[in-house]
């Protein structure tokens, strides 16, 4: 399998060894093409007899897009995206992310959980991704003090993580990934540990940025107002082992105003259709989990 666009500077390719795929119809291209394609994913713990984790995964992903990720517990969608990362390897398939700049990162991940560095201030934890490529401290100044201020933080910059509520430390977080410029932004369940009043703001501010930088987002939740709230197209997944139920198109405007949007019969109906896909893979995963405890 080949580059495909003349325009690409580069292309991640982590064909795997045991990959029988086909070669992909339209793969990766630059900007404005495709910019995350996958091809029969599939991810197997502790050998081909394993436990198979993720099973015959295959999506294009168009730059620019906020593409959500929904399934129950233990779907692999963690999996997933670690794959998207490299941080894991897939057993089977292929995954080209196409890139529009070679100094840019690939990617830049935040987690549900704290992955601030205690010892850094708020302002020199957004910094950081950029003062490990070197950029000019003016230059980096220019880059994060705008986006902090866009999310609300820009009074705290001289405070420490541990001066912070979670909600805050994820606002930093969401800072320091988009602050880095990277080629697409992985998200795993950011919020999910937040009180629900936090959620509303910060789906808000989240896509205050987004929507200034239009930057490929890979975002998972197993909360359907989520997906439903930030995301332009959502990939529902089945219980254990993951595949791909359906992907499905959301159609609201931006930019969103999320208390709005949510008090639309449109949105309801939404959130209610992709339920629909949902309850059986819930009900399965449980059925898995207690068959598993019993
Ligand atoms: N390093 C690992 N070794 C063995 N099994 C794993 C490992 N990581 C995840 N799994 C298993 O893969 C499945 C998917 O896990 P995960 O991707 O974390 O699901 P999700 O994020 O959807 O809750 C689960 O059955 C989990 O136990
Ligand atoms: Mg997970």
């Amino acid at each position: 399998m080949s580059a495909t666009a003349g325009t690409l500077k580069s292309v991640r390719q982590q064909d795997a060894a045991a990959a029988t795929a086909p070669p992909p119809a339209g793969g990766a291209t630059a900007e404005g093409g495709t910019k995350i394609a996958l091809r029969n994913i599939r991810k197997t713990f502790g050998g081909e007899r394993g436990l198979v984790a993720i099973d015959d995964i295959t999506v294009d992903i168009p730059a620019g897009q906020f593409f959500v990720i929904v399934g129950p517990s233990g779907c692999g969608k963690t999996t997933l995206l670690r794959i998207l990362a490299g941080l894991d390897n897939h057993t089977g398939g292929s995954i080209e992310i196409a890139r529009s700049d070679s100094d840019r990162p690939t990617n830049a991940m935040v987690f549900q959980g704290d992955s601030l560095f205690p010892w850094y201030s708020v302002y020199d934890n957004a910094a950081y991704g950029l003062r490990m490529r070197g950029i000019a401290e003016s230059k980096v100044r220019d880059i994060v003090l705008p986006l902090l201020d866009k999310i609300g933080m820009a009074r705290f910059r001289d405070h420490y993580p541990h001066q912070l509520s979670g909600g805050m430390r994820q606002r930093v977080s969401i800072v320091r990934a988009f602050a880095n410029d990277p080629e697409i932004l992985l998200m795993d369940e950011p919020f999910s540990a937040l009180d629900e009043q936090n959620r509303v703001l910060l789906h808000e501010e989240l896509l205050r940025i987004w929507e200034t930088t239009k930057k490929t987002v890979v975002f998972i939740t197993h909360s359907v107002d989520e997906a439903v709230t930030l995301g332009d197209r959502i990939m529902v997944m089945t219980a254990h082992p993951g595949r791909s139920k359906t992907l499905i198109d959301v159609p609201f405007p931006r930019p969103r105003q999320v208390l709005e949007l949510r008090n639309t019969p449109s949105y309801g109906h939404l959130v209610y259709q992709i339920w629909e896909y949902l309850r059986e893979e819930v009900q399965r995963s449980r059925s898995q989990v207690e068959g598993a405890t019993t």
